[in-house]
């Protein structure tokens, strides 16, 4: 195993901000785990799949392969072969993983998927069941969370930066359920684990919790320098 930082924590507390730019500070890869099921979401949707039938959700999962790769640096998820990214982040997509991904048909190669990957790197991951499912050994694990109230503030700013029309009522309701069916389902429900680090960002800047964040790994007794990473450039035949 190399060395692993395991990230969780609730919808739009900064993980995934945070977990890349601590990545390229310590030369660590990031693995996106939320951006694998929203893959398995996309694939339901092209599908026109019927997102309240279960059984059927779970008879379409054996035709959507999900890999990943690495462009330089960056995570690539293929779909079927096909470079999803740029159909990834939008809310609909987001609304439909956090809808399929409590089937534990759709999480089973996911998480074997994952800790694959975390087998053979030395990675910062971050999700919802990291630190409690996909990577218990963790040599570093985080809770990231910050107040609804800010979580849907941030959310509002960024849709405003792009002028797009926003509710920031809304925005916060969407928050708050999604925590909520993230926290209450059956498997691998979001929960900090008992040996976790909580970061609670309400009040801090992004370079404070990448500072902090650093901080741990370091005298936690990794610098990066050491890192077996087969991305580092400098380390690549
Ligand atoms: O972090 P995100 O918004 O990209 O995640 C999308 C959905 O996937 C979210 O509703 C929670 C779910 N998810 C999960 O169940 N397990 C993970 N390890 C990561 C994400």
């Amino acid at each position: 195993m190399g060395y692993n930082v395991a990230v969780d924590g609730p919808a739009g507390a900064g993980k995934s901000t945070i977990a890349k730019a601590v990545a390229k500070k310590l030369n660590l890869i990031y693995v996106d785990t939320g951006a694998m099921y929203r893959a398995i979401a996309l694939f339901m949707l092209r599908e026109g799949v019927d997102l309240s039938d279960r059984e059927a959700i779970v008879r379409k999962c054996p035709q959507a392969d999900v890999t990943i790769r690495y462009e330089d640096g960056v995570q690539v998820v293929l779909l079927n072969g096909e470079n999803v990214n740029p159909f990834l982040r939008t809310e609909e997509v987001g609304e439909t993983a956090s809808v399929i991904s409590p089937i534990p048909e759709v999480r089973r190669n996911m998480v074997a998927l994952q800790k694959e990957l975390a087998a053979h790197s030395d990675c910062i991951m971050d999700g919802r069941d990291i630190g409690t499912c996909v990577l218990p050994d963790a040599q570093l694990k985080i809770y990231l969370t910050a107040s609804s109230q800010v979580r849907a503030q941030r959310r509002y700013d960024e849709l405003a930066a792009k002028g797009e029309e926003c509710d920031f009522r809304k925005i916060k309701a969407d928050i708050e359920d999604r925590d909520y069916r993230d926290m209450h389902r059956e498997v691998s429900p979001l929960k900090q684990a008992e040996d976790a680090v909580v970061v609670d960002t309400s009040d801090m800047t992004v370079e404070e919790v990448i500072a902090r964040i650093t901080g741990l790994c370091e005298s936690g007794g990794f610098s990066g320098a050491a890192s077996g990473n087969p991305a580092r450039p400098a380390e690549e035949s």
